[in-house]
């Protein structure tokens, strides 16, 4: 192997400030960066001079190596299985904690007292009914069309209603935005649903929480009286809870992407939903579903298994693995246990497909080549038995992410917005095409 070009090192003499220097072996040139200290987590080193004193970029498709902003929202160790929000361990926040409260928690960054959780609760819940006219734009929609893409549509066209909250430099209106969004994207996500299925809207009802509330959205008609299971709602509560926050991924890094160009809230969530739609991200729980399916009998896992390890197919087992998580998903476990709870309070004893899934799990965990690569089951694999089992269809799995997710998208927004060293993301390249050539009219080209 040839002479790496550049050396990086800790400095030897423990300097006032944690540095490294860079040595670029071509020239012999030195270079020193600071290494900044978080309260938690890995150090980094701050490379934003690298550029102007070395005339080179840094290299990091998938951004595996690097720290794009400094957030006080949540932290996560992913070798040893830790989640934290504020602080809080989501186990906690889990068993005793509820949606809202830890809605309040992200994006306020302590958790409410009394007085502060009830006013909290007061605001989201009078602001989630839709301005009426939203409601005709479903009519444009295909029945047909993916709940995603209907969620993806309406919550962006909130800017064209909320001009009023469209002003990110005014700390009043982020904050109006942030509850409108965390109020209404239930709203707009339970009528894609209905207007799936052919049914009327179901207005919000005030006097319900906000996991009733979203269960009564979906679920009931005007003909009848609907009756919220606590099982189910706790269930639905704990869902939420779980997809609140996560760091740095793809989706709340388009948020944060998206909104350092100045882009108004409503967009910028809008774009979040888009980057969560994918298989690789939010749209796995509806994959684990559908590769479930696929498998369709206990008998044929070991096939599907061979076919994952097998690197000329392109078919990997849903539900498994996590780019952080090299250890059991925390989210996993409780939602492992919830899962539990569902199926025993609706008598459900002969699932096909949680048959196949608890078989599934057991090989896996036992298989040496997702041993080796620490590939456990991620939030995603229970919690698409779950909603299956509350009658959730297949589609709107990914749609219910969205929803738990939009307030740690805002959070993180409105996070960035509000850190002075935040500038318009712009991330460089490495060049590999054609350097400058003279063009060739069409008429000399053959
Ligand atoms: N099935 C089979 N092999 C896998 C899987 C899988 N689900 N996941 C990773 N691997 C293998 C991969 O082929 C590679 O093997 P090798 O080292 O021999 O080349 C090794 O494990 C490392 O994989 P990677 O692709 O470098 O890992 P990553 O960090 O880039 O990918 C992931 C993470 C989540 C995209 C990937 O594990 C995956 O595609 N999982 C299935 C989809 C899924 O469940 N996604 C939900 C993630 S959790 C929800 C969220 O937070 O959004």
């Amino acid at each position: 192997m040839s002479e790496p070009a550049m050396t990086l090192e800790p400095e030897s003499s423990a300097p006032a400030q944690d540095t490294v220097t860079l040595t670029d072996n071509a020239t012999g040139k030195s270079f020193t960066f600071p290494v900044l200290s978080g309260t938690a987590g890995p150090k980094v080193i701050d490379t934003r001079k690298l550029y102007a004193e070395t005339g080179m970029f840094t290299y990091d498709p998938g951004y595996t190596s690097t720290g794009s902003c400094e957030s006080k929202i949540t932290y996560i160790d992913g070798e040893k299985g830790v989640l934290l929000h504020r602080g809080y361990a989501i186990e906690d926040l889990a068993e005793q904690s509820d949606y809202l409260e830890v809605a309040y928690l992200l994006l306020n960054g302590e958790l409410p007292n009394r007085t502060e959780k009830l006013e909290f609760e007061q605001v989201i819940t009078h602001h989630t009914m839709v301005h009426e006219q939203i409601s005709w734009f479903y009519r444009g929609f295909r029945r047909d069309a993916h709940p995603m893409a209907v969620l993806c549509g309406v919550t962006g066209a909130l800017s064209a209603f909320y001009g009023d909250s469209l002003d990110i430099n005014d700390p009043q209106q982020r904050m109006i935005a942030s509850h409108r969004l965390i109020a209404k994207v239930p709203t707009i996500a339970a009528m894609a649903y209905k207007y799936s299925v052919g049914q009327p809207f179901i207005y919000p009802r005030n006097d319900l929480r906000y996991a009733e509330n979203l269960l009564s959205m979906m679920f009931s008609v005007p003909a009848e009286p609907y009756r919220v299971n606590r099982v189910l709602a706790r269930a639905m509560d704990r869902i939420l809870i779980l997809h609140a926050d996560h760091e740095q991924n793809a989706s709340t890094s388009t948020v944060r992407l998206s909104g350092s160009s100045g882009a108004n809230p409503f967009a910028c969530i809008a774009a979040g939903i888009a980057s969560l739609w994918g298989p690789a991200h939010g749209g796995a729980n509806e994959a684990v579903l559908n590769m479930l399916a696929q498998i369709g009998r206990k008998e044929r896992i070991g096939e599907f298994i061979k076919r994952a390890k097998d690197k000329n197919d392109p078919f990997r087992l849903m539900g498994f693995g996590h780019r952080v998580y090299k250890n059991f998903d925390p989210r996993a476990q409780v939602m492992r246990r919830t899962c539990h709870e569902v199926l025993s309070e609706l008598g459900i004893k002969d699932e096909p497909l949680l048959d196949i899934a608890m078989e599934l799990e057991r090989i896996a965990l036992e298989d040496e080549y997702f041993v080796d690569r620490k590939l456990y089951p991620n939030v995603d694999f229970y919690s698409g038995i779950i909603l299956r089992a509350m009658n959730f269809p297949t589609s709107m799995f990914t749609v219910l992410f969205a929803i738990a997710r939009t307030v740690g998208w805002i959070s993180q927004w409105k996070e960035m917005i509000e850190d002075s060293d935040t500038r318009i993301g712009r991330p460089r390249q490495l060049y590999t095409g054609a350097t400058h050539r003279p063009y060739v009219p069409l008429s000399m080209r053959g």
